[in-house]
Parts: structure tokens; C-alpha cells; sequence
């Protein structure tokens, strides 16, 4: 067990190669009980390594991982009984149906029968699933899916909740009933670590690693992450926002470009000087009269000026 105020999972130093490949280099963090930590960084970060470490799924080359005061590398069997973990392809069977495969994750982590109907029942209800109990999992929607998953992974009641990018392709409904159940788990005290690429998540998370390479390039609040953004940004509406990029990259003091919807965000560095000569510049490149004025960053223009990448898109 963790002692009060100890941190649930603690990270340091931890790495891992596959051949030439280093996936992980020489993390850190520490996640306090009933945290949302979230992992973000593009494909190929280290977002599955790192969550298959921390499961004790995957053997790390260097590096210490205490999960609820137990050396996972160590005792990997006993911090299993600690925690669920559901991978970034959990593996349903989809031809039994929803019961059967919760019963079957039941079994697995020793569920006492009684408890897995109370439990099942509530989890289900919770997901949306109740009337879908007698389906076959290999016809439920990608959505349904990944909640069934969630479900399973949670049959056993866990102090720390490893989630590998869970809402990958799943619908904005069915992504609100599964954060409604995370912000109940973390109330009840579990601990949860969850990879994501929507930035809509990291902004919910309590506190962000940004991964970058294998190594965590920021860690912090999603509101601290947004205050340590270089320079300032500013909005622009834009009829034809893919030109109006064209004509702003990489001129004098603008240090990116981001395309939102029907809005450019750029981002200089110094908004009173620079408003000026943007609307000077955007004149001459065809867009007269754009209005120029300065926006709240999202955390995905966080994410582009600390990583600097994905501008592109
Ligand atoms: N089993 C493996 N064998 C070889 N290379 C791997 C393996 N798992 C991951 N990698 C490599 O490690 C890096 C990090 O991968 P991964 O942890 O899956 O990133 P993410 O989940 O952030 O997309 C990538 O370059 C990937 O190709
Ligand atoms: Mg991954």
C-alpha cells in the first residue's frame, strides 16, 4: 500500500530500446491518487511503450516504477493485483457476447460471483450497455466497444487505471459516457493514466506529460502548459485558410501558424507590434481587411508551440 499523501505511481528513470529504436529515454513523473495523468504525443512518442512498463506487461531496459508502494519490476505479479490495464487493442471475444465477456475478465482477476453482477450491472448502465448485454461484441460499434473494454478492464475494483488511447475512433457521445465513468472512478479514490491524441481529453486531464522522441518534453497542469507558451496568439477568420497560412509562415515574428476550422492561429512574438504589419502583409497577399485579435490558446496550439510540430495540418 502507498502511505498517505505518497505518490500512486512513481516513474524515474525509466527506458527502453527495441534494437536501434530508443522508444522511452530516462522518464519521470510521479501521479498522485485520484490524478488523471494523461500521456500526449504524436504517433510513435513512446505512449504504448511507456503504458505497457507501467502495466508490467513489458520488462523496461533501466528505470523504477512504484505502483501503490510495490516495485513493479520486482514483483510484477503482485502489482498486477493493483492495477487494470486496457491496451490500445483490447482483446474482446467477439463472438461471445457482452455478459460472457465480462464474465470472462471476472474470472480471470477472481471476481466473486455475486460481486460481478452488481458490478457488471452498474458499469454497464453507466456505459450505455444494459440493453445490449446479449449481443455478440463482434457486432457492436467501435464505441460500444471500447466502452464494453472499459467495462472489462474495470470488473476488478483497481487503486491505478492504465487506459492506452481508449477513445481512439470512438463518437463524441460515447467518449462523454466514458469520461462520465472516469471522473466517478477518480471520485472513488482510483488513479488513472490515460494516453490520448484529442486534445479535448488532455484538457481534462489533471495534469499532461508531452512526450516527444520517448522523452517527456513538458509535464504540467493543462493550464500551467498553456501560461509557459512562447509569444502571443492571435486569431484570424479566414475564407481560404490554407492561403492565408501560405502567406503568414515564416515571416518576421511570427513563430507558427496553426489552421483552426475556418480561423488561422499564429503565433508572434510580440501582438502590438506585429498586428500592424500582418494586416499590412495580409493586404498585399490578397486578404484585405482581416480582422486580427488575440485568443485564449487551445491546448493543441500548447502542443505545436512546445513540440513544433503538426503545423502542418
Ligand atoms: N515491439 C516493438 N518492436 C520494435 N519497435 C517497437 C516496438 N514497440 C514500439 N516500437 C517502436 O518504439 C517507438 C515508440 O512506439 P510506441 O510506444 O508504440 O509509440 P506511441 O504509442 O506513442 O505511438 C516507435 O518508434 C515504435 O516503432
Ligand atoms: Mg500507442
Amino acid at each position: 500500500m502507498a502511505a498517505p499523501g505518497e505518490a500512486a505511481i512513481r516513474v524515474h528513470g525509466l527506458s527502453k530500446s527495441f534494437g536501434q529504436v530508443q522508444a522511452v529515454r530516462a522518464i519521470g513523473f510521479d501521479v498522485s491518487q485520484g490524478e488523471i495523468f494523461g500521456l500526449v504525443g504524436p504517433d510513435g512518442a513512446g505512449k504504448t511503450t511507456t503504458m505497457r512498463m507501467l502495466a508490467a506487461v513489458l520488462q523496461p531496459d533501466e528505470g523504477e516504477i512504484v505502483i501503490d508502494g510495490v516495485d513493479v519490476a520486482a514483483e510484477p505479479e503482485l502489482a498486477k493485483l493493483h492495477l487494470s490495464y486496457m491496451p490500445q487493442r483490447f482483446g474482446l471475444y467477439e463472438d461471445l457476447t457482452v455478459s460472457e465477456n465480462i464474465f470472462f475478465y471476472a474470472e480471470l482477476f477472481g471476481v466473486s460471483r455475486s460481486e460481478r453482477m452488481s458490478r457488471s450491472e452498474r458499469l454497464l448502465s453507466a456505459a450505455g450497455l444494459l440493453s445490449f448485454r446479449r449481443r455478440l461484441a463482434g457486432q457492436l460499434s467501435g464505441g460500444m466497444k471500447q466502452k464494453l473494454g472499459l467495462v472489462c478492464a474495470l470488473i476488478h475494483t483497481p487503486k491505478v487505471l492504465l487506459l492506452d488511447e481508449p477513445t481512439t475512433g470512438v463518437d463524441p457521445v460515447s467518449r462523454r459516457d466514458f469520461w462520465a465513468i472516469l471522473y466517478d472512478l477518480r471520485e472513488s479514490g482510483v488513479t488513472i493514466v490515460l494516453s490520448t491524441a484529442y486534445m479535448d481529453e488532455a484538457e481534462r486531464c489533471s495534469r499532461l506529460a508531452l512526450l516527444h522522441g520517448g522523452a517527456i518534453r513538458h509535464c504540467d497542469t493543462p493550464s500551467r502548459l498553456k501560461e509557459s507558451m512562447p509569444g502571443a496568439l492571435l486569431a484570424i477568420p479566414a475564407a481560404d485558410p490554407r492561403g492565408m497560412r501560405d502567406a503568414l509562415v515564416g515571416k518576421p515574428g511570427v513563430l507558427g501558424v496553426l489552421l483552426m476550422g475556418d480561423r488561422v492561429h499564429v503565433r508572434v512574438d510580440d501582438a502590438a507590434k506585429r498586428i500592424p504589419e500582418l494586416h499590412a502583409l495580409l493586404e498585399g497577399h490578397g486578404f484585405p481587411g482581416a480582422v486580427i485579435e488575440p485568443t485564449e490558446p487551445g491546448i493543441e496550439d500548447v502542443f505545436v508551440a512546445l513540440l513544433g510540430q503538426g503545423s502542418a495540418s
